[in-house]
């Protein structure tokens, strides 16, 4: 494999190169990397060249050294990846520590931030499929644009207008399949390994393995009730220059903190100041229980400086995937490259119903309904909660609590023990870039219905009295 030049430190792609070929499974846990002069002559670079890459990768404990063997894959490197070694193909992939609980079929379902079907409104989908059909009777015949629907992109240009003084275009705006779609995109056109990104933390925890994946450094930026420490935000950005800063700020997963406008608006200004990306990621927006959450921060930009994702999903139709992103111009013409490349385009079909069901009147309805019914599970898992000495900060919005343990009491053992219970919640340090916070976990209280969650809430809390 030949070295590609990228950064202007030769050192650097040599890090790269080794790196790469770790991700890649080609050596495993313990096994003895080249000699620095075997590979300084592969390379056709100087010694003290690789000497530097490998010191480096002992710094950040991706190799080990043994005295006078020379230098050994630290196991530790190899973590969070997934290696699978067939006759006929080798695969190593970022594990997804999300989708892995989610898929273990439970009763009591905690983990997923996902609303009960029971609450959407799905028979009036039946009728907009029927509609979409006569009004577009060649609607399966061709593919969508692959930035996605114009009528579509008309409709939520002219909303976001209106409704949130959002200034954007349909020109700016691309539909994806769902918002975890738009953060792999995002991802993929902007980062490359060893790029920094800064993340929250916590934080949505499917997005910790989409940078990882890409081969991001990630550095965590703490959130609190009260939105972020400022300060931090400028001293990472300062130190580290991230391509990118990927938040949540509004109903935030897995927390349900909301960052004030004061805060969004010293954001835009510190990205435009070190050059940092913003990536604000907005699925929650009208899950609020109160008042109207503040305005996204790409409402203060006006230098190109935030990346906006919306997405429908959760709250219209999580089956039709409907999410956008908001860029300006020229990040729109990467995305659209990297979108066709991942699908050609989100289908037609699930856009024309969304956007029928968006521009009627049924929706907003159904928000406020929704609303009422979210806020009521959330103080029935709350109240079942209460004498349990957890402590909590009541969200205003969202579909999570985030609960924290006992110090010494390890989420991780206590998920174990509620899967044979058919329980699933998300363990906190999973949502941790760094890994830990590993006495916090998130609860759900969107998915199951009043009953089931008095009665999971009531057995989980049995298991954890077994601790
Ligand atoms: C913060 C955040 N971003 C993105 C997603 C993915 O959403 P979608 O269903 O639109 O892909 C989720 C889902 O839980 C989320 O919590």
């Amino acid at each position: 494999m030949p070295l590609k030049k990228n950064s202007n430190r030769l050192f650097e792609d040599v890090y790269d190169f080794i790196v790469n070929r770790i991700n890649r499974g080609e050596w495993m846990a313990h096994e003895k990397l080249p000699s620095i002069r075997e590979l300084a002559k592969e390379l056709n670079v100087h010694r003290l060249t690789v000497f530097k890459a490998y010191q480096r990768l002992k710094e950040e404990k991706k190799v080990y050294v043994k005295d006078k063997s020379g230098y050994f894959i630290h196991p530790g490197s190899l973590e969070g990846f997934e290696h699978i070694e067939s006759p006929i193909y080798t695969s190593r992939v970022q594990r997804s520590y999300l989708s892995e609980i989610h898929q273990i079929p439970v009763t009591y379902q905690f983990s997923q931030a996902l609303i009960d079907p029971n609450l959407l409104p799905n028979h009036y989908f039946a009728e907009y499929v029927k509609k979409v059909f006569d009004l577009y009777p060649k609607v399966l015949g061709t593919y969508s644009t692959v930035q996605g629907d114009e009528e579509l992109r008309e409709a939520l240009a002219h909303y976001f207008r209106k409704r949130h003084q959002l200034y954007v275009s349909a020109n700016e705006l691309i539909i994806t399949s769902g918002a975890q779609q738009a953060i792999n995109l995002i991802s993929q056109a902007l980062i490359k390994p060893r790029d920094t990104v800064l993340m929250e933390r916590p934080t949505y925890s499917a997005a910790i393995d989409i940078f990882r994946h890409q081969g991001a450094a990630i550095i965590p930026v703490d959130v609190y009730p009260y939105g972020y420490d400022i300060e931090q935000v400028e001293r990472n950005m300062k130190q580290y220059k991230p391509r990118l800063f990927y938040l949540n700020p509004t109903f935030h997963n897995p927390t349900g903190y909301t960052v004030p406008t004061e805060h969004r608006k010293k954001l835009v200004e510190l990205a435009e100041h070190y050059q940092c990306l913003l990536v604000e990621d907005d699925p929650f927006h009208d899950i609020y229980f109160g008042h109207e959450p503040p305005s996204p921060l790409f409402r203060y930009d006006t230098g190109g400086y935030v990346i906006y994702i919306r997405s429908y999903s959760k709250y219209i139709a999580p089956g039709l995937r409907i999410a956008l992103v908001a860029s300006r111009q020229p990040l729109m013409k990467i995305l659209l490259t990297i979108k066709s490349l991942s699908d050609n385009g989100t289908p037609l079909l699930n856009q024309k119903i969304f956007l029928h069901y968006f521009l009627s009147e049924r929706m907003q309805q159904h928000l406020e309904k929704l609303r009422i019914a979210l806020n009521i599970r959330k103080e029935i898992m709350e109240e079942a909660i209460a004498s349990t000495g957890w402590e909590w900060s009541s969200p205003k919005g969202g579909l999570n609590l985030w609960v924290k343990l006992p110090d010494e009491l390890s989420s991780q053992s206590l998920l174990s023990k509620c899967i044979e219970r058919s329980i699933s919640f998300v363990p906190g340090n999973i949502c941790d870039p760094l890994n830990e916070l590993d006495s916090w976990i998130r609860l759900s209280y969107s998915f199951v219905n009043e009953r089931k969650l008095t009665k999971g809430i009531k057995e989980l809390i049995e298991v954890y009295k077994t601790f």
